[in-house]
């Protein structure tokens, strides 16, 4: 590696959005904490963004500015690169890929680039000797990296679930709160600024899904791998729904779940009944928070900010801190890159739990005897059923939980379920997460 300088660690930012304007905001504000705790100084060199006359409500005057973030990486200076650009490919990846080919420590917040290319770019830098690190992109502020890669070392990791996206969490704090519906949440989240304008990451489980698959690389050694991880948003939970959790005992939250089963490593993602007395069911608003079980630890629990300009660019700084204090040394998912297995999925199929189901059906005689004999011909135990009034259409919904079963019997019953006649939609089907 072309060793950070002793005297002072030399920085490129690339991207002055909030986090990097955050970033520029703790590293002089807190200058000589952080060259205390870093053993040496930590200096901006230069800054790369979009638009350079953008008040960002920080002074740039200092620092050399670059139109091409990826020519940051050729300044003979600068011996660390902040990536804060965003994007699996593109200027991110053309900028990592030249920082660790020069040998220059490579600092991101971008989930993205590391669930999507983190296997080559951790092999990349084993080879030139670069840092690469990236805590702030799993639930921002949370040192969740540093916990499963160092702190959890000793351990045999059974299971982790994070409520890893703070813009889900806050639309199903305020349908349960308010008793409103989806889109009316989303339209409100949007109109505050918590939801962007194209939310689609955010809710259809797309930012928890990269963050899922970057927490199974540590927790699990497996090589991060999006394209084979089921992702389900929260879209499709209707009030109703949130209701009937309430009243069986949960909470509906959107997981990620990365869990050792007998048939593997499973990574989920997908809105879930959690016990209302577990602490993720608790974990309201945007905030975020991981549990992990492991062998000997047993039971961490994670909470905090996963978003936002001072516990995003908290996290970026930690790592610029870790990279003066250790430069290279660690490996970027707590394992040597070439032992990072490859991502065999278990298929949902196989997973095992407990199930809620709601269905709405015409209420005549004999619906509840088509709707257990559709159960018992899949093998599926109820665990409890109920019904509640009827519509003025004489549509009633049934809910009911299984026992534990495999999601296949479940899926084949659901199709029953759809060709009784006295089903009038589309059942609704929701996991419950056992804790
Ligand atoms: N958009 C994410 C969230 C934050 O809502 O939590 C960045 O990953």
């Amino acid at each position: 590696m072309e060793e950070p300088s002793k005297r002072e660690l030399v920085l490129g930012i690339a991207g002055l959005g909030t986090v990097g304007a955050g970033v520029v905001k703790i590293l002089t504000g807190h200058a000589d904490l952080i060259a205390a705790r870093a053993g040496m100084p930590v200096r901006i060199k230069a800054v790369s963004a979009r638009d350079r006359s953008r008040d960002r409500g920080i002074d740039l005057a200092g620092y050399d500015w670059y139109d091409n973030p990826v020519d940051m990486a050729s300044d003979p200076e600068i011996n660390l690169i902040v990536e804060l650009v965003g994007g699996s490919d593109g200027p991110a990846l053309a900028l990592a890929k030249a920082a660790i080919e020069k040998g220059k420590a490579f600092v991101t917040a971008n989930k993205a680039l590391i669930a999507t290319h983190g296997k080559a770019l951790a092999t990349a830098a084993v080879g030139s000797g670069a840092a690469l690190r990236f805590e702030a992109a799993v639930a921002g502020g949370i040192p969740i990296i540093k916990a499963l890669g160092e702190g959890l070392a000793a351990n045999e990791i059974k299971v982790v679930r994070g409520i890893l996206n703070g813009t889900c969490n806050y639309i199903l704090t305020r349908m349960e709160r308010e008793g409103l519906a989806f889109a009316d949440v989303l339209a409100d989240a949007q109109r505050l600024g918590y939801a962007e304008a194209d939310p689609t990451f955010d809710i259809d489980g797309i930012d928890t899904a990269h963050k899922t698959a970057i927490l199974a690389a540590l927790a699990f050694g497996k090589e991060p791998n999006i394209a084979s991880l089921p992702t389900e948003g929260i879209r499709n939970i209707a009030p109703v729904d949130i209701e009937y959790a309430k009243e069986l005992g949960y909470r509906i939250k959107l997981l990620g779940v990365v869990q050792r089963t007998d048939e593997g490593i499973e990574t989920r993602v997908h809105p879930a009944m959690v016990p209302a007395g577990a602490a993720l069911a608790n974990v309201m608003n945007a905030t975020n928070a991981v549990v992990v079980e492991g062998d000997f630890v047993g039971q961490t629990v994670y909470v905090g900010a996963g978003a936002g300009q001072g516990p995003t660019a908290s996290a970026v700084v930690a790592d610029i801190v870790d990279v003066a204090r250790c430069g290279a040394g660690g490996f970027a998912f707590g394992i040597a890159p070439e032992s990072l297995a490859p991502y065999v999925p278990v298929p949902v199929e196989k997973h095992r739990g407990t199930y809620y189901i709601r269905l709405r059906v015409n209420d005549r005689p004999g619906v509840m005897a088509d709707i257990t004999a559709a159960l018992a011909k899949e093998q599926v135990s109820i665990e409890s059923m109920l019904q509640r009034g009827r519509a003025a259409d004489g549509g009633v919904y049934i809910v009911l939980t299984t026992h534990e079963t495999v999601e296949a019997a479940i899926s084949s019953t659901l199709n029953r379920f759809t060709k009784l006649e006295c089903v009038l939609e589309t059942p609704t089907m929701l996991r419950i997460e056992a804790f």
